[in-house]
């Protein structure tokens, strides 16, 4: 162990954490046509905050009724029950003196039409991932380029799931910008060719992530937080690098920290990996360009990896520890010794199964 700061306090904006430790958001697909999900969904969220975690995250909730959607099952918060149904989750996590973020998600071009009110896939350029669906085991389909139209709609879903988020209480917003999904395909130019303001440049495929953010923030109340998610990693064609390279990586983070975002959220498949053959893994690339607080994730599976993540980033996102473990937080200030979980045993999020 390097460092004891995981169970100290730490300010961010106008709250204090009593922790570094987050639950990392984890799609569920668990929400039936009404778009909320499973009591027994919910109430896993309330026992990770009961059991320590500062920071509970929900699942990626879909921005649109149009093309936000990439899963069976996926939840919204654009109408009044939805608000309602996760009111009372926000209420139980408060309850528990830990802090409600909601993430906010469009799949773009990871869309199974199926499953999206409009049957379309949109994308910022007519590029399928070269993959398939997994879930489907078919090709994905090649999405249609996002005319100015679509951009603006977009924009709007992520406004209206902001204002749901917050109607709930929710303490703030998460823009999803990695995994390959909408705006992660705009950053990156592996999925954006695009020849218009919003492709070419670092600066001009930030331009969608920018218009987000800023729409975003301006509904944002005083005091809540608007945090953005980037990876370097993508769901589909996971060998891909999203960005070409350090520099790529750098430039865009440069503009990131350019945004009313008060914290940016590294997501990586192994928190200490080398990152473009820089020697320095994400963490490091991101702080020697920004001082906004950053949170890391990936990886972390015990007290020696939670505070060795953390020489380098504020706060730690758990996402299968907490997810197979209930007791995740109690043993690693017990210093227990504790095991990695594999994806595949992580499977079992998507089943009807309750998690403890
Ligand atoms: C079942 C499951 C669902 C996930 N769903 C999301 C999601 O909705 N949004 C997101 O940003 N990441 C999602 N992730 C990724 C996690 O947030 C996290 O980044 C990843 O699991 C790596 O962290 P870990 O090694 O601690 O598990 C999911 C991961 C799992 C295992």
């Amino acid at each position: 162990m390097t460092a004891n700061t995981l169970f100290t306090p730490f300010s961010l904006g106008n709250y204090t954490l009593k922790n570094r430790i987050g639950l990392a958001p984890m799609t569920r697909m668990s929400a039936g046509e009404n778009g909320i999900p499973r009591q027994d969904v919910f109430d896993f969220l309330t026992r990770r905050a009961r059991n320590g975690a500062a920071i509970v995250y929900t699942e990626a909730i879909v921005t649109d009724y149009e093309s936000a959607q990439g899963y069976p099952g996926q939840a919204r918060i654009t109408t009044q029950p939805q608000i309602d149904a996760w009111k009372r989750v926000v209420e139980d996590i408060h309850n528990e003196n830990s802090l409600a973020i909601l993430q906010m998600f469009h799949c773009g071009r990871m869309a199974w039409p199926d499953v999206n009110p409009a049957h379309r896939s949109i994308a910022p350029s007519a590029l399928a991932p070269t993959q398939d669906n997994p879930l489907t085991q078919a090709p994905y389909p090649t999405p249609e380029a996002m005319s100015a139209f679509d951009i603006s709609h977009v924009i709007s879903g992520f406004v209206e799931t902001a204002r749901g988020a917050f109607a709930a209480g929710f303490d703030g917003v998460e823009i999803h910008g990695a995994h390959g999904y909408l705006i992660s395909q705009f950053l990156s130019a592996y999925s954006n060719t695009r020849t218009d303001d919003y492709g070419g440049s670092v600066a001009n495929r930030f331009r969608f992530a920018r218009e987000v953010i800023q729409a975003v923030k301006k509904i944002t109340p005083a005091g809540k937080l608007l945090i953005f998610r980037i990876s370097d990693w993508g769901i589909a064609d996971m060998e891909v690098s999203l960005f070409a390279n350090r520099q790529d990586y750098q430039e865009t983070i440069k503009l990131l920290a350019n945004e009313p975002v008060d914290a940016i959220s590294v997501s990586t498949y192994a928190f200490d990996k080398d990152a473009y053959g820089s020697g320095q893994n994400m963490a490091q690339l991101t702080r020697e360009v920004t001082d906004i607080p950053l949170i890391i994730c990936g990886g972390i599976y015990d007290r020696a990896t939670a505070e060795q993540a953390l020489q380098d980033a504020d706060i730690m996102l758990a996402g299968k520890s907490l997810l197979l473990n209930p007791n995740w937080v109690a043993d690693i200030k017990e210093n227990k010794p504790l095991t990695r979980f594999s994806s595949e045993e992580a499977g079992i999020a998507y089943t009807p199964e309750p998690l403890l």
